[in-house]
């Protein structure tokens, strides 16, 4: 039996201090990453192209490591930098104090004519009262401590109204999608300011406990050339699938209230610069979309070729999908490669996907991208099954840079000062005995 294994996913985070703080599904496991870096050298420093919520940064600034994060979306690279922020005894005081203010202020507002994002149907995610509240809750954190561009360390307030917002509207996350509830629910603006509150207090506590090591986000397309020469030692990261599944549509709210979106079409725009996005005009440009340059990936024909074959409504659209997203992966590992010290070991969580029946399978091709592109080592294990009904995995595809794994650990012990190593966990022989048993299991394309 393949597990689905939801520790390996983000449910595992919700209650862990700042990972917790807010939700996106796609994001990646603390004990996931935790096994990872726990194999790592003592002295690392970690990349992650794709960094999402920045769980790879928090996880590795917990441990005491240095990380550089990029992400596409201003958004996260926002709210990865507030995750990744030590407070000072007088920054929590500001922040309770901040956050007095922005209560009492609230409270006494009247104006219920106030500035709404404009989300498309925002009726449909929140009731017309509910709205109400959150716009004299917004115009209050913004007179009090500014917009969240400008806010600093302040803005992890602004985070407790991204989680109240969220969790009082009528949009149910069970799965990767959105779905709504038929009605929205009323909320009393007693109700909306108390779990603001409450909020902004558990944000406040879990962020005072100190990270150890430190991280960065920076706002970066992981497709182009990077800046940062020869500077990295480990790479772990969970890249977009070839699933079809925008961040956009579970952050967008969250997004046009903080004010990171301000039209509907933007939504769309960032989108197409990501890896694998499909959101409004996203979409459309895909039937336009030719090739800049090679790919190394020679077996990424076939399977395009076979889902136009299906010719289903929208084959010919999907293995554009498809080869547009290889085409990005492809170039991300080319263009990586010179942020990497030699010997860098790479860990990407990929998942595999079908197109009408035709496999995806990622692993496969990254690994051939890889190999194209100048690692070695590299290798692919299954992490878990992500979905009850198809042959939906994860996988861990691994790699180093340049020399081969060996020659690394060698150089690495002939200079003991310069590294040393953790004992690997059991739990991690553990997971690797499973996974050499899931590994059989591995769909065939
Ligand atoms: C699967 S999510 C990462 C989740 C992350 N591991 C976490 O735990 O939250 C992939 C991320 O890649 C970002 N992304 C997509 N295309 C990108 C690109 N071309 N350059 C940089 N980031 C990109 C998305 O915005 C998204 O945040």
């Amino acid at each position: 039996m393949i597990s689905q294994r939801s520790d390996y996913t983000f449910k595992y985070n919700r209650s862990l201090g700042r990972h917790g703080w807010l939700r996106l599904t796609p994001a990646y496991s603390v004990k996931l990453v935790g096994r990872i870096i726990d194999d790592l050298p003592d002295t690392c420093n970690i990349l992650d192209p794709f960094s999402g919520t920045a769980t790879t940064g928090v996880v590795a600034a917990e441990r005491g490591y240095k990380s550089t994060l990029f992400d596409i979306n201003p958004f996260l690279v926002w709210f990865g930098n507030i995750k990744l922020a030590n407070l000072s005894g007088d920054d929590s005081a500001a922040l309770r104090d901040a956050l007095r203010n922005v209560v009492l202020s609230a409270t006494d507002t009247q104006d219920e004519s106030l500035w709404l994002p404009s989300l498309k149907n925002i009726e449909r995610w929140w009731s017309r009262e509910t709205l109400i509240t959150l716009a004299q809750l917004r115009a209050s954190l913004v007179k009090i401590i500014d917009e969240p561009k400008n806010a600093g360390f302040l803005s992890l307030l602004w985070i407790a109204f991204a989680r109240v917002a969220i969790e009082h509207s009528a949009a149910a996350f069970n799965h990767v999608s959105v779905s709504f509830q038929d009605d929205t629910v009323s909320h009393s603006k007693q109700e909306i300011l108390l779990a603001f509150e409450s909020y902004a207090e558990a944000f406040i506590a879990s962020a005072t406990a100190p990270l150890p090591g430190k991280g960065i986000v920076h706002l970066h397309n992981s497709a182009s050339p990077f800046h940062e020469e020869s500077q990295f030692d480990a790479i772990i990261t969970s890249p977009p699938y070839p699933n079809r599944i925008s961040y956009i549509r579970e952050l967008r709210p969250s997004m046009f209230w903080l004010g990171f979106l301000g039209e509907a079409r933007e939504a769309g725009e960032l989108d197409w610069q990501a890896i694998g996005g499909t959101w409004g005009i996203a979409t459309s440009r895909l039937t336009t979309w030719s090739p800049t340059h090679e790919c190394a990936i020679h077996s990424l024909d076939t399977v395009v070729e076979k889902i136009k074959r299906t010719g289903e409504k929208n084959s010919e659209l999907l293995s554009i999908y498809v080869k547009k997203y290889f085409y990005d992966v492809d170039e991300h590992l080319r263009s990586i490669q010179s942020a990497l010290k030699p010997g860098a070991e790479v860990h990407y969580i990929i998942g595999n996907s079908t197109f009408y029946g035709v496999h995806v399978d990622t692993p496969d091709l990254y690994e051939e991208s890889l190999l194209a592109r100048g690692f070695k080592n590299v290798s692919s294990r299954v992490i878990r099954k992500r979905n009850s009904k198809k042959e939906l995995f994860e996988y861990c595809t691994s790699a180093t840079y340049g020399r081969a794994k060996r020659e690394y650990r060698q150089t690495a012990s002939e200079n003991p000062h310069e590294h040393s190593y953790k004992p690997r966990y059991e739990q991690l022989r553990l997971l690797e005995s499973e996974a050499k048993y899931l590994e059989k299991q591995r769909p065939t394309s």
